[in-house]
């Protein structure tokens, strides 16, 4: 017989506590909620109705349902209040000595029979248990913020958690409406240990210059479909937190460098920017608690017109190139309006690109996308050749051969022979250095890198690299370009794996290195991303579909450029491409799709 949760208890009512105590009102149980002072009651009180009256607002929840939900809850300063509840869940600040004493005073306040949880999201569940006289009945509840919308639990069981708690706490998730996945007492558990690094990665972008936060977020989010951008993310975890949580993963997950938290982090917690619940972290906001950010003096002005920040005129565009990403260029170019001169090796690969980008337009009018006019002005628009000279009069050349250095520097110093003076020569490349194609031409200045994503109609953003030669006229040209292309230009240095890559594959790879230790399953990690971060996608779907090949490939590069250990490919992944498992194309992958 499972057991009866008839009332709760919450100590600790912050960023997640609040949270906490509404999924459990929400779902018919009362609620006994604790803080430790009477104004810290009331701010988790406000944020409870902030909450609720929010979700009644975008008719998410009746008012009759949401005021119900309010009489379940019962607010009390001190944890004496949690004398007859039949689970706690304890959400105090990420310290094992505080949590310790909190949950050695639980077990003294509460029935012998009472479960004892923690939503630690870092520290060492058995740790915390060892404080009480009943381990066995100390479980962790990973929530995952925001508490109300998330979907995922991780539940987390020490060596000496009874498996009956296991199963009344998974079937009470369910009951919650939650998904959870179960698992052994790691720090970070699936989806902190997948994600912290990733963050931290972010913040010592930001704290380099290496891109701007609004650069930083946005390419994460139109890059890879995320909900948030790192540093919005950091700051809604708020920044104290995350910084326990980095220095704990450090200290308990082997040291990895990677945990280490950048030093700005605790600058800015000791400086009182702690995110979202103070009104100021990486962004401002309108005050404490509220989501609305609010512009600061780091806000870039808003430039109107293409030509802002001595941005050049450009009207004609050669694009070099036959293959995937040439194509989805070249219609980018000429559905944008500009004239486009396409240059291939020969008349017959011409021939080709111009049925491919006939076609893909094609598409575009039979999906009611594209009027048949702007098609056929589109094709208008571009010129076909198969030699570099007719680029002797265009305002900007994008390189998308393909990714051989040799090729694109021979490439690019063709290139300075041509064209006119003042012309910006961007390349596509996604890992070479743009610095050594630039440094092929006697005008490296006007050198960029236009990182464009597959399909390049489709997706809204492109990364701009600046090179240590590129000058800010040839930047800001770019940028207005990618604006007029109608995506979001995010401009960053010359580093391996630009924002996006650089961010991304090594999360991808610490994945697979958690699959490789058997710590999950890759349908539990995949959940995890997903239901408790809102990626689009799990990290081995994602693998399949990229290819395990170029994941490899940009994982070693970015490994062999910044020489950090933690960056080293994982085995397995090396052994699936070795043994041709490359993913989707090959029907095969760490999933076998033979028969989708
Ligand atoms: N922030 C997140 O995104 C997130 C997500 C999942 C899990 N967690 C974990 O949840 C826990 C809480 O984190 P948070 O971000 O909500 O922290 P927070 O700082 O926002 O809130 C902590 C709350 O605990 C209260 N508190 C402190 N000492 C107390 C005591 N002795 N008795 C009762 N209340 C006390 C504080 O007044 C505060 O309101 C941490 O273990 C954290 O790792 C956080």
């Amino acid at each position: 017989m499972a057991r009866e949760f008839s009332t709760v208890g919450v100590v600790g009512l912050g960023t997640m506590g609040a949270g906490i105590v509404e999924v459990f009102a929400r779902n018919g149980i009362d609620v006994v909620a604790v803080e430790i002072s009477a104004p810290a009651l009331e701010r988790g009180r406000a944020t409870l109705k902030g909450s609720t009256d929010r979700a009644v607002a975008k008719g998410k929840l009746a008012e009759a349902d949401r005021d119900a939900l309010h009489e379940r809850v019962h607010f009390a300063v001190g944890l004496d209040a949690l004398h007859s509840v039949d689970l706690v869940i304890e959400a105090v600040p990420e310290h094992l000595d505080l949590k310790q004493r909190i949950f050695a005073e639980l077990d003294r306040v509460c029935r012998p029979e009472t479960i004892l949880a923690t939503n630690t999201s870092s520290l060492s569940v058995t740790e915390i248990s060892v404080a009480t006289s009943r381990p066995n009945q100390v479980i962790g509840i990973h929530f995952f913020n925001p508490a109300p919308v998330m979907k995922l639990v991780e539940v987390v069981r020490t060596v000496v958690t009874a498996p009956e708690v296991v199963a009344d706490v998974e079937a009470l998730c369910a009951r919650l409406g939650k998904v959870d996945v179960t698992i052994n007492d790691r720090a970070g558990f699936i989806a902190n240990a997948l994600l912290f690094g990733y963050l931290n990665h972010a913040v010592a972008m930001f704290e380099s210059h290496y891109a701007t936060r609004e650069d930083i977020d946005a390419a994460m989010k139109l890059g890879c479909g995320l909900p948030m951008g790192p540093l919005a993310l950091m700051d809604l975890i708020g920044l104290d937190t995350a910084y326990e949580i980095l220095d704990t993963m450090y200290r308990r997950g082997g040291r990895d460098r990677r945990h280490a938290p950048v030093p700005l982090l605790k600058q800015m917690v000791t400086a009182g920017l702690l995110g979202r619940k103070s009104g100021r972290g990486f962004y401002t906001y309108e005050r404490p608690g509220s989501p609305v950010v609010v512009p600061d003096e780091a806000t870039p002005l808003a430039t109107d017109g293409a030509l802002a920040d001595g941005a050049r005129a450009i009207a004609k565009v050669g694009v070099v190139g036959s293959g995937t990403m040439a194509i989805g260029i070249i219609e980018v170019f000429a559905k944008a309006g500009y004239e486009v001169v396409s240059v291939t090796r020969g008349m017959e690969k011409s021939a080709k690109v111009c049925e491919a980008v006939k076609t893909s337009l094609n598409k575009g009018v039979v999906r009611g996308k594209l009027a048949e006019a702007d098609r056929d002005a589109a094709l208008g628009r571009i010129s076909w050749s198969a030699t570099l000279d007719h680029l002797a009069d265009v305002d900007l050349v994008v390189e998308a051969v393909v990714e051989e250095l040799s090729v694109k520097k021979a490439l690019f110093a063709s290139l300075d022979e041509i064209c006119k003076p003042g012309v910006v020569l961007a390349t596509t490349t996604s890992s070479l250095p743009v610095i050594d194609v630039a440094m092929a031409t006697q005008r490296p200045a006007d050198v960029v890198g236009l990182h464009f994503f597959n399909p390049a109609p489709v997706m809204p953003l492109v990364e701009v690299v600046r090179t240590i030669r590129t000058s800010p006229e040839a930047t800001a040209t770019a940028r207005a370009v990618c604006a007029a292309l109608g995506k979001t230009g995010v401009v960053c240095g010359d580093r391996s794996g630009f924002i996006v890559n650089a961010l991304l594959f090594p999360y991808l790879n610490d994945a697979v290195k958690m699959l490789e230790a058997s710590y999950s399953t890759a349908d539990d990690i995949d959940h995890a991303m997903k239901l408790g971060c809102g990626y689009p996608m799990g990290p081995f779907e994602l693998l399949d579909v990229v290819g395990l090949d170029v994941s490899l490939a940009i994982q070693r590069e970015l490994y062999l450029e910044l020489r950090e250990p933690g960056f080293a490919p994982a085995p397995l992944l090396e052994h699936l491409v070795t043994a041709g498992y490359l993913g989707r194309k090959t029907r095969r992958g760490f999933r076998d799709h033979s028969h989708r």
